[in-house]
């Protein structure tokens, strides 16, 4: 398969939608990962002289069980034959603990894989290397506020941040990504961006396949140009309203994927890392997927599903068994049609024209499994994975509701609200050790002028620890779309991002222990993200 190279005719005729939008874009600087052209950081601030941040830590560095050093650097990595494409990359090395605590992705722009047992202390001293702004955040993690990567901390070029943190989250898998506020969309999309899984005694003792049959598995959406670099938000303002949608699929950072496999079975991690493509996951002969975990770790016991619904920033793990299969067989893991929520500009049209984008719900293929070898292990999947205790909404203190919505000339908001680095609205803050429930309400459209009726899905995060999903309400106008995802949803066990749909309203219910301060819940389409759509909570004693 050759790449689809961005017609430039199209760009250049697509890229200005009008001077609104062309306001609103200038806002979000366009991403060029090179030094040369990099924008001014996002808060308008001239880039200090290198300095060292002093952040708040539980324990020094040499009481850590695993340090690690991190960097944030242009690097060049070979996803196409011909010119290497320029991308921004994580890379580690481990200072003390554990040789195998980072795990590099050869050929990738992702950055190390982090493994960490829960219990743990890990210290990272992150340094910064990047013309722009940025800080790390944990995603899954329950960590103090001032380890989260809020982007009130975020550092500049020659500056570094000091982690550490216990490893307080269960057995899972988790990940890291910048967080700076209204440019995590084009840093994520450069590159940045890795796994962090968790291991427990637990699900240690279940005997899971591990080692090289535990696969970690990335998927995310790009565009390219004829010179192999990334084009980010080529359709300008529309890209930012909908969301970004590339037209080539990379797994683990390459494109055409291969996985090449025994006749066993496997533990597959997937995790969407796409800005804003939720894709529908079907094997190429129909086969129905066995789910053992999400978001927060291993579900109670394995469940079946047809396909799977994979939003931006959720994780899904498989047990997938390739017992029955024979050498030289292949099998495609493939995105499945589904019906694009539809209304105002959507129905229009628009969303069908934007130049070198796969329209949501498009049908392709992700990766292909190859059966290469014959093995004889057969270890089974154990009938009960571990033991959930649900939260019961008897127990919460309070409901909130959160609206998401357009309003113009706000764009996306949440309670009609877009961020404000510190701010908290009073129904934003929770007493800590308290179970709340909060029930994320999608309205779609609102009002006139720019985006009214706009109907989006917004898979919503929050930051801290997981929450338990406790019912789905469709309306009859979001039935269509919601009918063609939802068999794909997996809502057991812990999550920290819940897809809602147009029309949908979602409850879900959390603890809110261990650590007072700021912390973030936003929709985990970054660009929807970076335009603000996103808010503080505030835990307080
Ligand atoms: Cu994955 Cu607030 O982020
Ligand atoms: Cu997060
Ligand atoms: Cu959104």
């Amino acid at each position: 398969m050759t790449k689809k190279t961005l017609s430039r005719r199209k760009f250049l005729g697509l890229s200005g939608l009008g001077l609104a939008a062309a306001a609103i874009a200038a806002c979000t600087p366009a991403l060029t990962p090179t030094p040369s052209s990099a924008p001014e950081n996002s808060t308008g601030q001239t880039p200090s002289s290198p300095q060292p941040t002093t952040t708040p830590t539980n324990f020094p560095q040499s009481a850590a069980d695993v340090s690690l050093a991190l960097a944030a650097a242009p690097a060049a990595v070979q996803i196409w034959p011909g010119q290497p494409t320029e991308v921004w990359r994580f890379s580690g090395t481990v200072l003390a603990g554990a040789a195998d605590a980072l795990q590099p992705v050869p050929n990738s722009y992702l950055g190390p894989t982090i493994r960490m047992k829960k219990g743990q202390k890990l210290h990272v001293s992150f340094t910064h290397e990047l013309p722009q702004e940025s800080i790390i955040h944990w995603h899954g993690l329950h960590v103090p506020a001032e380890m989260d990567g809020h982007p009130r901390y975020v550092i500049n070029k020659g500056e570094q941040f000091e982690y550490s943190y216990e490893i307080l989250n269960r057995a899972g898998t988790y990940w890291y990504h910048p967080h700076p506020h209204g440019i995590t969309g084009p840093q994520v999309y450069a590159g940045m961006a890795g796994f962090f899984l968790v291991s427990d005694d637990e699900e240690q003792a279940l005997g899971l396949p591990s080692g090289e049959y535990d696969i970690p598995l990335v998927i995310q959406d790009r565009v390219f140009d004829g010179n192999n670099q990334l084009v980010y938000r080529a359709n300008g303002m529309m890209d930012q309203m909908m969301g970004f949608l590339g037209n080539e699929i990379l797994v683990n950072g390459q494109p055409n994927f291969i996985l090449p496999v025994a006749t066993r079975p496997y533990r597959l991690r997937l995790l969407n890392g796409s800005n804003s493509r939720i894709y529908k996951l079907g094997w190429s002969d129909g086969s129905p997927f066995t789910v053992i975990g999400n978001d927060g770790g291993l579900l109670e016991k394995p469940v079946q599903r047809p396909y799977i619904t994979l939003a931006p920033a959720e994780r899904i793990e498989l047990w997938v068994d390739f017992s029955d299969r024979s050498v030289g067989e292949q099998i495609v893991l493939k995105s499945l049609p589904f019906v694009a929520p539809e209304g105002g500009m959507m129905g229009g049209g628009m969303m069908g024209g934007s130049a070198a984008s796969l329209p949501l719900g498009a049908p392709f293929d992700i990766l292909t499994v190859r059966i290469e070898k014959a093995s004889n292990e057969r270890s089974p999947l154990p009938a009960k994975l571990s033991t959930i205790e649900r939260i019961s909404p008897e127990d919460a203190v309070a409901t909130k509701q959160v609206v998401l919505a357009m309003r113009p000339p706000n764009g996306w908001t949440l309670n009609g609200r877009t961020f404000q680095m510190t701010a908290v609205a009073p129904e934003e803050r929770v007493k800590m050790g308290s179970i709340e429930i909060w029930e994320f309400i999608n309205e779609g459209g609102g009002g006139m002028g720019m985006g009214g009726g706009m109907m989006l899905p917004h898979p919503m995060h929050m930051h801290g620890e997981q929450f338990q999903i406790l019912d789905r309400q469709i309306s009859r106008a979001g039935k269509a779309a919601w009918d063609s995802l939802s068999e794909g949803f997996v809502d057991e066990g812990w999550k920290d991002t819940v897809l809602v749909m147009p029309g949908e309203r979602v409850r879900v219910i959390r603890r809110f222990a261990d650590f007072t301060g700021l912390f973030l819940y936003h929709c985990h389409n970054l660009e929807h993200e970076d335009m603000g759509m996103m808010r503080n909570f505030e835990i307080v004693a």
